[in-house]
């Protein structure tokens, strides 16, 4: 069976959906940002203040390649994933995309509470989201199989409607 590839911005959920759609569909789970710090023994956002996104970006690409080889694995991504052509040719062909899509001031309001500043740009939150989440929404919407707006929904109902879609949208997973 083809892999669920997980997409959207920080403070969608990704992570979190990954891994209850994981016990769900008993498939295997990875978060390429996990990989990342399993690889490198740094955070995320260290690996970003250390190195530059640049190196992160790279780093992020050897682990979408490694995990291009799995089968039956839901997969979520790094919010920037989608900046990456190269990340989306590798998993295409077997892996149907699911795009949390999140109101902006869900991910503002998500991403205000956090202990570690999620962005390395200059900037308020309140200004980078609009304007980063705007330059990624259409290729994270172009780039998707299927779309789910999780407004108003908790993540159980969310993940049934992936469930359901899965089974009646036209992405087969085999
Ligand atoms: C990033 C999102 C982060 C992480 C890195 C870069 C981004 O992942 O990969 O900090 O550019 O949006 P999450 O979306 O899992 O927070």
């Amino acid at each position: 069976m083809k892999n669920i590839v997980l997409i959207g911005f920080m403070g969608s959920g990704k992570s979190s959906m990954g891994r209850f759609l994981s016990r769900e569909l008993h498939y295997d789970f990875f978060d390429t940002d996990k990989e990342m710090e399993n690889v490198t023994g740094l955070k995320v956002n260290q690996i970003m203040k250390k190195y530059g996104r640049i190196r992160f970006a790279s780093e992020e690409r050897l682990i979408v390649k490694k995990l291009a080889a799995m089968e039956n694995t839901i997969i979520a991504t790094g919010g920037g994933f989608i900046d990456n052509e190269e990340n989306i040719n590798a998993l295409r062909d077997n892996s149907v995309f699911v795009f949390l899509d999140v109101d902006d001031d869900v991910i503002i309001d998500r991403l205000k509470r956090r202990r570690v500043r999620p962005f390395s740009e200059k900037g308020s939150i309140a200004d980078l989201v609009p304007e980063i989440y705007g330059r990624r929404r259409p290729v994270y919407e172009r780039c998707a199989d299927i779309t789910v707006n999780t407004a108003d929904q908790t993540m159980e109902e969310t993940a049934a409607e992936i469930i359901r879609r899965l089974k009646t949208d036209d992405v087969p997973l085999q």
